[in-house]
């Protein structure tokens, strides 16, 4: 018997060595459908008695806790001026997370949850409260090893922006210990207009770089606003049609039903327009209209999305295409509801508008003489949003006029909310007819096409935030455009006449109606 010939030990060892080094996809690119957990980390609120913060932040953290990607020790620290205790403090996350949670409620998730629940009572420009949280951090940092990583939520109106921020530079909470990261979390609205936000800017940056500075447009959490890149950029089909020579207009909807409920102290001066166009319909219209992108990174969607911004074109005359109105009185959902001039806290003077109608246009080579409308409104006929993007008229048709007397336009309507998904409208011939064609909608409804449910927008923003992910987050340079686009409007608003009038539950002002109707084309009624 001869004996196995044996490989010299260098031999053996580079072999060894090579099979240590293989480049495992999985492992060393990251695979993308794995879920990726926050490290060692906390999360600081101020403003946690707010509306925003019981609905949709405390139980986005719990969510995120529930799916496991929090790390066990993650701590969550409040900061209000309130008498209450960490008891009290964890009594009301828990009486949120109960009440607006998306998952299931587990107590031994929120018990592990809860333990790292700290409160600081106390005024913005308390500095004792400010050490205090100085020296929760550092508590929870070695009793819950959070490694000196935090987040700092700023859920509280604009004016106290530059008041925190300064209060966190000076007592040391803005600067990351060495090894370590502190961020800061803005809520949107960003200043009222381009000088203020660019004020608001000026003091952010004088104590945070800009790679530490996450502004939210919680539309950008969207699942559904995420897949318009997707469904864009991934695929073959759209993309060639995108553009002027196909597409005749393209409607950029966000109705709600609800009037402004308890807000009046925010809303009222600053408006539907303010509120929703500045930020969610400016960032649909970028990413509807914006070339692909480079690659899927902050750097070449922000370069994409600034050049549309700075693309866009308004109106010459602004009072015949752009129209703003104030809900009256009317039917909601089969109940009486009442006006804006007449809800609590709202100037019966008051000019505000609770819709707007905007028309603009994106002056590039891809959509010259393309319009964009956007429009929103509260107290509508029903909550929907989507983008709708509606295509020319076949320039022929050999069909006699009587067969298409039904046929609209074609379109792809991205239905962002409820009901997510996506319609392709078409003509198609009656069945049993000569020839008759008429519209028809094939459709994909992410309810039936995934088995997962989408997660909340603030889900995913608070997650990216502690992982440092910052392509969901406008940058200061596309917030003060989007203010750029938005100044001329307000200011000719401010002086001209007051908002048309609607009623609850109708479709806005006839004025909107109207304004279209002058383009020869109308409004979708989604
Ligand atoms: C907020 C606006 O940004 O978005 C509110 O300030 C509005 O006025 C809300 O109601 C709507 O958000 P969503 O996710 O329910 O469409």
């Amino acid at each position: 018997m001869t004996e196995a010939p044996t490989l010299p030990a260098a031999d053996i060892e580079a072999a060894v060595e090579a099979a240590a080094d293989w480049e495992n996809p999985l492992r060393d690119r990251g695979d993308r459908r794995l879920p990726k957990i926050a490290g060692p980390s906390g999360l600081v609120i101020f403003g946690v008695t707010g509306d925003l913060s019981r609905k949709k932040l405390m139980p986005a953290v719990y969510d995120l806790a529930n799916r496991g990607l929090l790390p066990p020790g993650f701590s969550l620290v409040g900061f209000a001026r309130r008498d209450w205790e960490d008891e009290d403090f964890a009594q009301i996350v828990h009486d949120s997370v109960r009440e607006h949670s998306r998952t299931e409620f587990r107590e031994e998730v929120w018990q592990q949850l809860a333990e790292g629940m700290r409160f600081i009572p106390g005024d913005f420009d308390d500095d004792q409260a400010f050490k205090q949280l100085r020296s929760a951090v550092e508590e929870l940092d070695a009793s819950r090893g959070t490694s000196g990583n935090y987040a700092f939520y700023l859920s509280v109106p604009p004016k106290f922006f530059p008041k925190v921020v300064q209060q966190l530079k000076k007592h040391g909470l803005a600067k990351a210990p060495e090894g370590s990261w502190r961020r800061a979390v803005i809520e949107k609205p960003f200043g009222h207009n381009l000088k203020s936000a660019r004020a608001l800017n000026k003091v952010l940056h004088d104590v945070f770089d800009p790679e530490q500075v996450f502004r939210i447009d919680h539309y950008l959490g969207k699942e559904t606003v995420q897949n318009i890149l997707a469904l864009r950029f991934a695929n073959q089909m759209y993309e060639p049609i995108w553009n002027r020579s196909y597409v005749d207009h393209v409607q950029i909807t966000m109705a709600e039903d609800i009037g402004i409920g308890g807000r009046a102290g925010y809303y009222d001066g600053i408006g539907s327009a303010r509120d929703v166009i500045q930020n969610h319909l400016l960032q649909l219209m970028a990413l509807t209209a914006m070339e692909e992108p480079l690659a899927f990174d902050v750097d070449s969607l922000l370069t994409e999305k600034l050049k549309v911004l700075k693309s866009v074109k308004l109106p010459e005359h602004l009072g015949e295409h752009t129209v703003r109105g104030q809900y009256a009185a009317g039917w909601q959902g089969g109940e009486k509801a009442i006006g804006y001039l007449q809800e609590d806290g709202i100037d019966p003077k008051s000019k505000t508008d609770t819709y707007a109608a905007i028309k603009v246009e994106v002056d590039n080579r891809r959509w010259a003489g393309v319009p964009f409308y956007l429009r929103t409104g509260k107290r509508l006929g029903r909550r929907v949003t989507e983008i709708a993007v509606v295509f020319q008229r076949a320039p022929h048709s050999p069909f006699d006029h009587t067969a298409t007397e039904e046929l609209g336009q074609n379109a792809i309507v991205i239905r962002v909310q409820p009901d997510e998904g996506i319609t392709v409208r078409f003509g198609s011939k009656v069945p049993g007819t000569s020839m008759e064609i008429r519209d028809v909608s094939m459709d994909f409804a992410y309810g039936e096409s995934f088995t997962e449910s989408s997660p909340e927008a603030y889900e995913r923003l608070i997650l990216d935030v502690l992982l440092g992910d910052s392509n969901l987050f406008p940058r200061t340079e596309e917030v003060e455009l989007s203010w750029r686009i938005l100044d001329p409007i307000e200011q000719y608003w401010g002086t001209h006449g007051r908002p048309a009038q609607y009623s609850s539950g109708s479709w806005g002002p006839q004025e909107a109606d109207e304004m279209l109707a002058r383009d020869g084309r109308s409004w979708r009624r989604p």
